[in-house]
């Protein structure tokens, strides 16, 4: 029907013919000639149509915003006096000489131009129309332009795109599953995917080698900015190469990816330990684009009179750290002070002490802050000492148990890093290496990191001995404090993977139940294998600047993780219920009370 989209036109199309199908973005009238401005996924032009060509004006006169039309006419320059800059196609316009109205619309809920002030409830029950927005359209042709790439540069490689099921068993993953019951094996039920994990290490011991899928996952997680109850994955996993093969074919992927599409040299990924992520950061995903660092003052405070900071400074889980901010005696004011106390609550701490420096050289009268009447002048001297402080600077503490001490001042190091804008670059990529196999629950119990096929970076034995300080060969692609991938060397052999089941305190009946398949495959020549999962609505997100990888994914689920445009999950009829061998527990009870 069309010869062009309408965002292609430019000068160089003046005189030619052309025939465009679109939208109405806008329709105004200005003193008898009408001015369509008609939008495809390609961008918008400026149509005119005057009182000349007779029948053509009277039916353009009918047209409404969100009109689907097919307009001939020919490309002319626009008067000096009305072309306009801020249009791709603001150079020209198309005269109309032939209109065709393919199809009305009613006033559509909210106005296309003005999504702001649009709630994103509206957006999401109407995102066939959300989607026509302009930078929805442009971030979902990026999209198909990354997973191109993507392909291409796999296939290239040598990877093989195979599909695996998703109705299958759960996969632990770490998160809930989402379950569908089995209507021909009654009470039994699949599991969605939580990722295609086990089958890509089954096609490993296939011998494909080098796999890879963009694949759909689910989980029945919390949901934040970053995630989502139905996702995308670019899932790899290969054979005979070691955790430096995978991690350098992959940061080449996420490299050319940059380089191609956004004309951006990431340069070499640094790598960090996870202990030092930990140490400095308070995070496993550090965003390295801020300057500020946590440094530890527990061995400074074991003695101080103040409770808050002497516990956890005497407690081997406790930990006591400052985080500086350079210039931030002036830059922060009591009440943002109180806003990040609160802020820091959210993530378990009791508290957010300071001290305010006024003049380092005077420890008695320089230094300005609610706890320092606390801490004798050796301690004062000592943090301002480590922490290189100079005049005018502010310093946070946290003091509590490891985890929430990380977790808080991790946050608030990027709250302050984005609040006063400390960024010193635009892209931070990183490689975080060496995390501890496991982590231990309160009771000591021991739960895998990653999951459970990880491999340790030690033997059966050494792993059996020390289990709480043993280091795995897993890896994690961050990108500015986003967690963009992550994989590891896998468990090829049966006594390691034994171990791990042990210490995860997996007993051998659950092991068969679970994973029966996994450890039967193990014993027929499995080869040294590992991968990767890449997060591909992250990674969009990302390369979009977007704020949620909501705006990336054509139709997300809201924070309830629920689609307000199907109405899903939705309820189903008693015979389908039937059918599946289910009974609802709240209608038995309603029907009880009746
Ligand atoms: P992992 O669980 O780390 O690893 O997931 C890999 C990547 O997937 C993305 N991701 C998500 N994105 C959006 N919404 C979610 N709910 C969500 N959960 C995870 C993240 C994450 O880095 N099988 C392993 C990979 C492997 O070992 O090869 C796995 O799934 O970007
Ligand atoms: P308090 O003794 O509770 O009045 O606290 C004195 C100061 O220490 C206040 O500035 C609190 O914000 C701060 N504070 C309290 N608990 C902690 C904590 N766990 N970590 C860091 N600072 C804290």
């Amino acid at each position: 029907m069309r010869s062009d989209y309408c965002g292609a036109l430019n000068a160089s199309y003046i005189d030619r013919e052309v025939t465009l199908c679109g939208w109405v973005d806008r329709r105004r009238d200005h003193g008898g000639v009408i001015f369509i401005d008609l939008r495809d996924r390609g961008g918008i032009v400026q149509v005119v149509f005057d009182p000349d060509a007779k029948e053509n004006f009277a039916l353009a006169d009918k047209v409404r915003g969100e009109y689907v039309l097919k307009v001939t006419g020919k490309v002319r320059a626009r008067d000096a006096a009305t072309v306009n800059p801020n249009m791709a196609t603001g150079e020209i316009e198309v005269y109309g000489t032939a209109l065709e109205i393919l199809n009305e619309a009613e006033t559509i809920p909210f106005p296309l131009s003005e999504h702001s002030s649009v709630g994103e409830d509206v957006r999401l029950k109407y995102r066939y129309l959300d989607l026509r927005r302009a930078d929805m359209q442009k971030s979902l042709q990026f999209r198909s332009k990354v997973t191109i790439a993507i392909r291409n540069y796999l296939d290239e490689n040598g990877f093989l795109d195979i599909e695996t099921p998703i109705l299958t068993r759960a996969t632990p993953e770490g998160a809930r599953d989402y379950l569908v019951p089995s209507r021909t094996h009654e009470n039994k039920f699949f599991a969605l995917p939580q990722s295609p994990q086990l089958f890509k290490q089954l096609l490993m011991v296939s011998g494909f080698d080098r796999y890879y899928q963009i694949a759909k996952c689910f989980r029945d997680e919390d949901l934040r900015a970053d995630r989502q109850p139905e996702f995308t994955q670019i899932d790899i996993e290969t054979s005979f190469m070691d955790e430096q093969g995978i991690m350098s074919i992959t940061e080449g992927m996420i490299k050319k990816l940059f380089n191609d599409l956004l004309q951006v040299d990431l340069g070499e990924f640094p790598r960090m330990d996870y202990a030092t992520a930990m140490a400095k950061y308070g995070s496993d995903k550090p965003d390295l684009r801020i300057p500020l660092e946590l440094v530890d003052v527990k061995d400074l405070m074991g003695e101080v009179e103040f409770k808050v900071f002497s516990g956890p400074a005497q407690d081997p889980k406790g930990r006591v750290t400052a985080l500086k901010v350079p210039g931030g005696n002036d830059k922060l004011t009591r009440k943002q002070i109180d806003d990040y106390t609160k802020f820091v609550g959210i993530y378990g701490a009791k508290g957010l002490a300071y001290i305010k420096v006024n003049d380092v050289t005077d420890v008695e009268e320089g230094l300005q802050s609610p706890i320092v009447k606390f801490l004798p002048n050796t301690v004062r001297k000592a943090i301002l000492e480590r922490l290189e402080a100079v005049n005018g600077d502010l310093i946070f503490f946290g003091a509590d148990n490891a985890t929430v001490v990380s977790e808080a001042l991790g946050a608030l190091r990027c709250k302050l890093g984005e609040d006063l804008n400390l960024y010193t670059c635009e892209w931070a990529p990183l490689w975080v290496v060496d995390f501890p196999m496991f982590e231990q629950g309160d009771d000591g119990s021991l739960q895998a990191l990653h999951h459970p096929f990880t491999a340790p970076s030690c033997s059966p034995q050494e792993l059996r001995d020390n289990p709480a300080t043993a280091l795995s060969r897993a890896y994690d692609m961050v990108l500015n404090g986003t967690e963009l991938g992550g994989g590891s060397v896998r468990i090829h052999d049966q006594s390691m993977q034994q171990a791990v089941f042990d210490l995860l305190g997996i007993g051998s009946e659950e092991q068969r139940e679970k994973f029966g398949f996994l450890l039967d495959a193990l014993k027929y020549g499995a080869p040294p294998h590992g991968g990767l999962a890449f997060g591909l609505d992250r990674l969009i997100m990302l390369m979009t600047g977007a704020s949620s990888i909501r705006d990336v994914i054509a139709f997300p689920k809201t924070q309830s993780a629920a689609c307000v445009m199907t109405d899903a999950p939705g309820a189903v009829d008693a015979a389908q219920l039937r059918e599946l061998h289910i009974r609802l527990r709240q209608k038995e009870q309603k029907e009880k009370a009746e």
